[in-house]
């Protein structure tokens, strides 16, 4: 997006699709996190007005070493531009790099029932994780539905898990306007879920107790880096679980890790073609391994090489981030005017 084009974007032209949506610094991107997500970040960020952020406060919740906070945040950054995120289309930024988050986060606070986050399904998840039941992870939706509203966000592309606090925040939206608008003249939007994971299904490498599949995800320790290679990522792929079947037998293609993979890379005569090898004599697990491997070497061979680049210029990568967070901040201050205008806080 162009200067101009975010100069004209008025904060009441709601009519029009807002895209936002945070993403957590949580290390090395995986398989899971791509075909979840990314692809359809990278999909709607050259659609529509949008604004992605990595976020930075969200992670102090689980974060609490700085180099690691650091190293993660500007990971993924660069994980984002060398899949193809193009700061011209869309603003890239991180959270923290625009306060009026945690300002409006503060407003909403006075907004939101205590009783309502205690039931949160994800701060009850964390708690059961290990995580501290500090204020911060119990306050996590409010400032998530901050970072939405901020922008007059329309829509939010997130995994299905988040459907709870995408709730919150049209919650937040519609008491805001009911609290403090004027009759016709809402300050905030209500924003849509856009909800990703029915996209694709992305089983890890191992299996769960009863033998089937289970997600990818870095908390089984069962994932893919997107930019892993070379031995790493060969010794990823030929370890995937698979059932034991003779060279000789037909393997089942339904509920194997292997093919499950193949069918998020292979278009449909690919698939085809090797569901057809999966019923042949002279085709094992090896063979089918070492087809998705190239498969994957193949579908993020630029985008790694062009993360190498960027890993070389890392002001680059910073220049990026602080310009998105220029023009966002210019959007978010005149939302976090009407704020104040409405609440009181200008006197
Ligand atoms: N809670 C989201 C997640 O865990 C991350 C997030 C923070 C977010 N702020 C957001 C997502 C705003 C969408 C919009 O994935």
């Amino acid at each position: 997006m162009s200067e101009s084009q975010a100069a004209q974007q008025a904060p009441d032209a709601a009519e029009s699709t807002v895209v936002v949506s945070g993403i957590q610094p949580s290390g090395a991107l995986h398989l899971g996190n791509y075909f979840g997500a990314i692809r359809q970040h990278i999909e709607l960020h050259r659609k529509h007005e949008a604004y992605f952020f990595i976020v930075n406060y969200h992670a102090l919740t689980s974060v609490q070493d700085a180099e690691v906070l650091r190293e993660h945040t500007l990971n993924v950054a660069l994980d984002y531009l060398a899949l193809g995120f193009d700061p011209d289309e869309a603003c890239l930024f991180v959270q923290s790099d625009v306060p009026e988050h945690t300002e409006l986060a503060w407003i909403l606070y006075n907004l939101t029932p205590v009783s309502r986050l205690e039931k949160g399904v994800s701060y009850k998840e964390k708690i059961a994780q290990g995580l501290a039941p500090n204020a911060g992870l119990l306050n996590y939706p409010v400032l998530q539905a901050a970072d939405i509203l901020i922008y007059g966000g329309t829509r939010v592309p997130v995994g299905a898990d988040q459907k709870q606090h995408i709730e919150i925040t049209r919650d937040l939206a519609r008491r805001f306007n009911r609290v403090y608008a004027e009759g016709d003249d809402p300050v905030f939007p209500v924003p849509e879920a856009h909800i990703l994971n029915d996209v694709a299904v992305v089983p890890g490498t191992d299996r769960d107790d009863q033998g089937r599949p289970r997600k990818m995800s870095k908390s089984y320790g069962n994932t893919i880096g997107i930019f892993d290679e070379g031995e790493a990522l060969k010794d990823k792929v030929m370890g995937i679980t698979t059932d034991s079947v003779p060279l000789a037998d037909p393997m089942p293609t339904e509920g194997d890790n292997v093919f499950s993979l193949i069918k998020l890379f292979a278009d449909d005569e690919k698939q085809n073609e090797i569901a057809e090898k999966y019923r042949h004599s002279d085709y094992g697990y090896g063979h089918a391994k070492k087809e998705l491997l190239a498969m994957i070497e193949d579908e993020f061979a630029e985008a790694r090489a062009r993360r190498k680049e960027l890993e070389q210029r890392p002001d680059y990568v910073r220049d990026v981030l602080r310009e998105g967070a220029q023009q966002a901040r210019r959007r978010a201050k005149r939302y976090m005017e009407r704020v104040r205008e409405a609440v009181g806080l200008n006197y």
